[in-house]
């Protein structure tokens, strides 16, 4: 028989580890502290849109046990997944509170293996163990073992992982979670717990600092007449490059870039070495969303009273997380400049509602281009990539287009009409 599992944290992450190991056969007991949330999961509603998650769930569903009762996790798993919320705190520091939270809710005499899924600072996991110390729950063990799930390919990542980190204090505890992967047949990379926590922030800081590269590089590109996605293909080539991270565009947003980036920014001042080059990614990061604002006074001139359409309200295409999302920043700027403000997303749109007061949503495309004066292709769903350029330069009253992520071809845009701008190819117009 499969080890029995459990999941502490019902959020994106907990639910793609539990469907994902009911997958392989293990029974899992999914605990989160919202009651609204395990009752609509009870019920077959999944509070999150992931592809292929729902099919997971329920094609596992006999496998699958939700509860908001800690301590029944705790009796019938031994290994019990940690996938709380690290939100960053007004300091940039990574929120812990859930995690404390979670130890005190560990019944007495309790054998059990914690296993770091949540993001923590490096170091965590030594103050973990001594909390545990505290609150004398001595048969606590303590394994990290970080994920990089992207959201939307989730699944994937879970299943196909590039490599599965552990890091443990203890060679038995690390063994254990080892063995839950095998099946996979993925890289296992054995470290202790400071170097397994380290692994998942310097891979995220990596990831955001190659795309901030590349934005700088398309700025330089506007400005000297070349094409940053021939640039980025070319790169691409060299094996010790790779091609992947190098789309240039408005930046990086979402749940874990932003934040981890500014936590290992954190985490590196609170130990007294000023991390210079995240500083630079950061405020790269920053200012390559506010260039769609000089784009569109390039063709519209001032802003006030001028209608701009977003395309695409999510962080990225197939999922409605608005978290740090570059729509956000671009409306309240648009705002700020006096534009009316209209947005269109395929899912984000009730996510999206208390987020962006003052914002007109649309779920229909061409709905939300009529009238409009400029869009900004903001999120690269599939509709925005079969951009309807004839029936929207009917529509619109004006026929300026900002492609924020390079998707459109400007040979088509220009042809049916549209004063057309991208990222990075400034020799195309
Ligand atoms: C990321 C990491 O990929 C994952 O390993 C980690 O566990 C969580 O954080 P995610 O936030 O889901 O995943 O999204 P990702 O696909 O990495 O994209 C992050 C942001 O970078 C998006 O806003 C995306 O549009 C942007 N991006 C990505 C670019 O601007 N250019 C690129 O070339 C790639």
């Amino acid at each position: 028989m499969k080890e029995p599992l459990g999941i502490l944290g019902a959020g994106w992450v907990g639910l793609v580890t539990a469907a994902c190991f009911a997958e392989l056969g293990h029974e899992v007991w999914v605990r989160d502290i919202d009651d609204a949330r395990i009752e609509a999961l009870e019920s077959g509603i999944v509070p999150l849109h992931e592809p292929g998650l729902p099919e997971l769930l329920t094609h596992n569903r006999e496998r699958l046990h939700y509860t908001r009762d800690p301590a029944q996790v705790f009796e019938n798993a031994r290994l019990a997944f940690v996938c709380v919320g690290t939100p960053p705190t007004y300091s940039g520091d990574a929120d812990l509170s859930a995690v404390w939270h979670l130890l005190q809710e560990i019944p007495a005499a309790t054998q059990t293996i914690l296993v770091m899924k949540s993001t923590v600072p490096v170091g965590t996991g030594d103050k973990v163990q001594s909390e545990l110390e505290a609150l004398g729950r001595n048969g606590v063990g303590y394994v990290s073992n970080p994920e990089f799930l992207a959201e939307s390919t989730a699944i994937r990542d879970f299943t196909n992982a590039d490599r599965v980190v552990i890091g443990a204090f203890d060679e038995e505890q690390g063994d254990a979670v080892a063995r839950l992967y095998e099946p996979l047949e993925r890289p296992i990379i054995r470290t202790d717990v400071p170097t397994a926590e380290m692994i998942k922030y310097a891979s995220n800081a990596f990831l955001a600092t190659k795309i901030s590269f590349i934005n700088e590089i398309a700025n330089v590109c506007e400005a000297t007449g070349a094409d940053v996605t021939r640039v980025a293909e070319g790169m691409g080539y060299d094996s010790r490059i790779g091609s992947q991270f190098l789309q240039a565009g408005i930046g990086y947003s979402g749940n874990c870039l932003p934040k981890d980036v500014a936590a290992l920014k954190q985490l590196a001042g609170n130990s007294g070495y000023h991390f210079q080059l995240l500083n630079a990614v950061i405020e790269v990061n920053e200012l390559q969303k506010r260039r769609v604002i000089g784009k569109l006074e390039k063709h519209l001139g001032a802003l006030r009273g001028k209608t701009i359409v977003l395309l695409g309200l999510a962080f990225k295409p197939n999922t409605n997380d608005m978290r740090h999302a570059a729509s956000l920043v671009i409306a309240a700027r648009l705002l700020a400049e006096g534009a009316s403000v209209r947005g269109w997303d395929p899912v984000a749109i009730d996510v999206a509602r208390p987020l962006l007061p003052g914002v007109e949503l649309h779920e229909n495309l061409l709905e939300a281009l009529t009238g409009a004066d400029a869009a900004v292709i903001v999120t690269e769903w599939g509709q925005v990539k079969q951009f309807p350029f004839g029936d929207a330069v009917k529509v619109m009253n004006g026929a300026v287009l900002v492609d924020g992520r390079n998707v459109l071809d400007p040979d088509e845009a220009r042809a049916a009409g549209f004063a057309y701008e991208s990222i990075g190819r400034a020799s195309l117009g």
